[in-house]
């Protein structure tokens, strides 16, 4: 790569500013945002490389809060936020900004040429083989959220920019977004105005690492790719450390330049640049396997669509292998896997490509996915699926002035199977994707008031109770019959349950809802995974636990240290049954769904529906 290492200041995205005039009932006793989407120019690339065009989320309030990721939204345990979420995708003349890159038109997406893919419609394909040059759908999810059905973001709950040129019989929203219009008017006295959509976190859940992120159907890989993505930090109530124990604080708008954070949430993505600085993201399924297409409706080949991504560069907050200068103290980094196909496997080396690497800093985690662990767990190598989050204590105390260290990464160039990296899987180029960003220990700023790691108590958590239903689940992933395709390349990546006989029923997206639990019920869904890869399962709307992984033919083995917290995302490996736990207290319609993006854009996603039988 020509692309220099190690030259740029690590980013680290500050609070995100609330609205300055919020109005509405109960607006006191919550946060208000009005948080936009735009396109705009980044310095992703260090200088004198060009600018890159991205999307990112800003305050409308304030143009300088537009970044990619996303400025930070700090939330409090049990104060509500109100954040709307306004498709603002036009140029300065009102017309609509086409994407960026190049929309499957025939994979089952939002499709606002198709009219409002209904719940009760069929994959919609055109016979285009072209891409989707139109105005772009958009819809919001908070990742981890306790939401309600008409705040979560909802897959087909998306809804246009309001632009001049939308061309006459496009669907403007998709086919969820007037229900719950109407369901949010009347829970929340809140009117929608065309081009947006108002969420309502309680945030009555843990304090934890969460992260929002575009969910349009079928063009989630490309919304989030180009920059849709943001952390939110919920902090506070019993299931928080009192200020002072972690390293903190975390950064706020207007902070004087220099002020010191010991607190950095680091949103880890590959991406890869053509040489202008644009964003590369394939626009054929030749790059993956060759085929050029026709598109062929008989075996639902698509030519654009690719089974799964892996760039070439690792950016980190937006810029492509950043650096910092920390202080010899304790830090707490604030991990997300946010790639679309790419698993982590992460070390602290003293070397950046030295393979194997060797750890020269092992670390804590503190928490995952759903707030703390029962206790630290100490690491030397971190694994990350996508959409995953780590809670971690980093300590540089003692080390000397000048030290350079390196984030590496360990985890594969392809899909994840089960084993050790190196041996069973080869390892990222050490050149490239195989290193993160530089740590440089500079000179003792302040003192260290935090708690070392191992002496840390965490706040504990009840155990869920008994569970009342076990389902039995299936990952499939479907290849073609059609020669032109390679016998084991993925044509559609399903879920599904198991008949009777313990073998796959794959369903696509549109198939009738078949996990409906009851309001209240405690659950064991079964992950069967058939498939050869691993693949980062995520059911919105709960925490779960992760019960155990039970090879086919072997034994149950507990869930991994890293794994005793509550989860919202689990990696269910090949060939293995995954078991997780939740307890579903949210009446609706939701998703669950597997968090490699191109997958869940091929419809490896299924609506549930809690308490009803499903619409
Ligand atoms: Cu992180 Cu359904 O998503
Ligand atoms: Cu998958």
């Amino acid at each position: 790569s020509t692309i220099p290492k190690y030259v740029t200041e690590l980013v680290i995205p500050p609070a995100i500013p609330q609205a300055r005039r919020p109005e509405g009932p109960g607006i006191g006793a919550m946060d208000t945002y009005v948080i936009g989407v735009r396109q705009f120019a980044q310095q992703v690339l260090p200088p004198p490389l060009p600018p890159t065009t991205v999307w990112g989320y800003g305050s409308l309030d304030d143009e300088r809060t537009f970044h990619y990721p996303s400025f930070t939204i700090e939330a409090t345990a049990d104060r509500p936020v109100r954040v709307t979420w306004v498709n603002d995708l036009v140029d300065g003349a009102g017309r609509f900004r086409p994407h960026l890159l190049a929309v499957d038109p025939t994979l089952h997406w939002a499709n606002p040429p198709g009219g409002r893919t209904g719940r009760d419609s069929r994959p919609v394909f055109t016979s285009t083989p072209g891409v989707y040059t139109g105005p772009v759908p958009i819809v919001t999810h908070l990742h981890g959220g306790h939401s309600p059905e008409e705040s979560d973001g909802y897959t087909e709950a998306w809804y246009l920019p309001r632009a001049n040129d939308i061309p006459s019989g496009f669907g403007t929203v998709g086919s969820f977004y007037d229900e719950f219009r109407e369901k949010s008017a009347r829970e929340h006295g809140v009117e929608w105005e065309p081009g947006t959509a108002t969420s309502h976190y309680a945030n009555d859940q843990r304090a934890t690492t969460l992260w929002f992120h575009d969910h349009a159907l079928g063009m989630t890989r490309l919304n989030v790719y180009s920059g849709l993505a943001g952390f939110y930090l919920l902090r506070d109530g019993e299931c928080d450390l009192p200020e002072g124990v972690l390293p903190g604080p975390a950064p706020a708008v207007g902070d004087p330049p220099g002020t010191r954070y010991h607190e950095i949430p680091l949103a880890i993505q590959d991406r890869s640049f053509h040489s202008d600085g644009s964003l590369f993201y394939p626009a054929s399924r030749e790059f993956f396997d060759g085929f050029a297409g026709p598109y062929l409706p008989a075996t639902d080949v698509s030519p654009v669509w690719n089974p799964e991504f892996f760039a070439d560069t690792m950016v980190v907050n937006g810029r492509t292998w950043p650096k910092l200068t920390v202080e010899p103290r304790r830090y707490r980094l604030r991990l997300l896997n946010g790639c679309n196909a790419r698993f982590l496997i992460l070390k602290i080396a003293d070397s950046p490509a030295a393979r194997p690497a060797r750890s020269a800093l092992p670390f804590w985690q503190i928490g995952s996915d759903g707030g703390f662990l029962p206790a630290p767990v100490r690491l030397e190598r971190l694994l990350l699926a996508n959409a995953e989050r780590a809670d971690v204590v980093v300590d540089f105390t003692g080390i000397p002035e000048g030290t350079e260290l390196y984030l590496v990464n360990e985890g594969a160039d392809q899909p994840f199977g089960r084993g050790e990296p190196g041996v069973d899987f080869p390892v990222a180029d050490p050149a490239t994707t195989g290193q993160v960003m530089k740590f440089v220990v500079g000179p003792a700023a302040s003192r260290d008031r935090s708690v070392p790691p191992d002496r840390l108590r965490l706040p504990g958590r009840r155990p869920l109770g008994r569970a009342g239903v076990t389902r039995r689940l299936s990952l499939n992933e479907v290849t073609s019959g059609n020669p032109q395709v390679p016998p084991d390349s993925p044509v559609h990546t399903l879920l599904g349950t198991l008949d009777s006989a313990g073998r796959p029923a794959p369903l696509g997206w549109a198939d009738p809802v078949t996990e409906n639990p009851r309001l209240n019920a405690t659950e064991i869904w079964e992950l069967h995974n058939f498939t050869e890869d691993a693949h980062p399962i995520h059911i919105h709307q709960v925490a779960f636990e992760v019960v155990n992984r039970q090879p086919f033919d072997g034994s149950p083995v507990p869930p991994e240290s890293w794994e005793r917290g509550a989860k919202d995302t689990v990696i269910a490996y090949p060939g293995e049954i995954t078991r997780v736990k939740a307890r579903f207290d949210l009446p609706g319609r939701f998703v669950w769904h597997c968090h490699l993006a191109e997958h869940e854009d091929n419809e490896m996603m299924r609506p549930f529906h809690v308490g009803g039988a499903g619409r």
